[in-house]
């Protein structure tokens, strides 16, 4: 299968620990692989998370249990410290790069690699304490990361998504009702608080991909194609 697009960097980060950044990943990656066959688009994963390494080793677990990877998405494990060296390999091999973080911005290489994300999805729950920190880290981002990829003449989109959403909660309401004051635009998908579909049925392989989210990748994709459309 040939490349449709030009090699888009895409990362759901917010350097809190624990606030979905790989499940998302591999939802959003398994969304992809999985409409292949109509959209044609190709996903290459990369987890830095030198530490915890939770896709790679999800992988890694999961390889040992069916008998050929042929079929699947390419996981990659490359360290934060490595990224920049290898991202001609990835943009030359995959339409969208997914890149999994870890839940700190201390280890070596990983500010630098945020650099070099286009399209950014912060994710959060919507619980007071978790929104004060997302916007801290949504500050120091603008300031520091998109402000200069603005200078360097890189297009950035950036939104955010609220994730573990009670939707009766009223820290959930209140921000969906005044997401017009709240400093990151917001994605219009959120996803829900569950158990079963994002603790015990999350998988890196597509026979497992049970379309639990299908309309978060649509609007994903949505937003990577106007990304480069404009
Ligand atoms: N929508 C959800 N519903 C229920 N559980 C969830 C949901 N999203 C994430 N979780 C659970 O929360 C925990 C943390 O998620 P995850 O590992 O994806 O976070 P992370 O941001 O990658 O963490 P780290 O910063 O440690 O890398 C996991 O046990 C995951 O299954
Ligand atoms: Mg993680």
């Amino acid at each position: 299968m040939g490349k449709i697009l030009p090699g888009i960097f895409v990362a759901f980060e917010n350097p809190k620990g624990g606030v979905g950044k790989s499940t998302l990943t591999a939802l959003f990656a398994g969304y992809i692989h999985a409409t292949a066959k109509e959209t044609g688009l190709t996903v290459g994963v990369v987890d830095i998370d030198d530490a915890q390494n939770t896709i790679g080793k999800m992988r890694l677990f999961e390889a040992t249990q069916q008998e050929s990877l042929d079929e699947e998405y390419q996981v990659m494990n490359i360290s934060s410290s490595e990224f920049i060296e290898n991202m001609d390999f990835l943009k030359e091999n995959f339409d969208i790069i997914l890149v999994d973080f870890p839940g700190n911005l201390k280890q070596a290489g990983v500010v630098e690699t945020l650099m070099m994300i286009d399209v950014l999805i912060i994710p959060f729950e919507p619980s007071k304490i978790e929104i004060m920190h997302t916007i801290n880290f949504f500050d120091y981002y603008k300031a520091n990361i998109m402000a200069k990829r603005e200078e360097l003449g890189y297009k950035t989109t950036v939104r955010g998504l609220p994730n573990r959403v009670v939707p009766n909660l009223i820290e959930y309401k209140d921000l969906v009702a005044n997401q017009n004051e709240f400093p990151i635009k917001l994605m219009e998908q959120h996803i829900k608080e569950s158990r079963v579909q994002f603790q015990r049925n999350l998988s890196t392989l597509i026979s497992n991909y049970n379309h639990v989210c299908d309309e978060f990748g649509d609007e994903m994709v949505q937003l990577i194609t106007e990304h480069i459309k404009a």
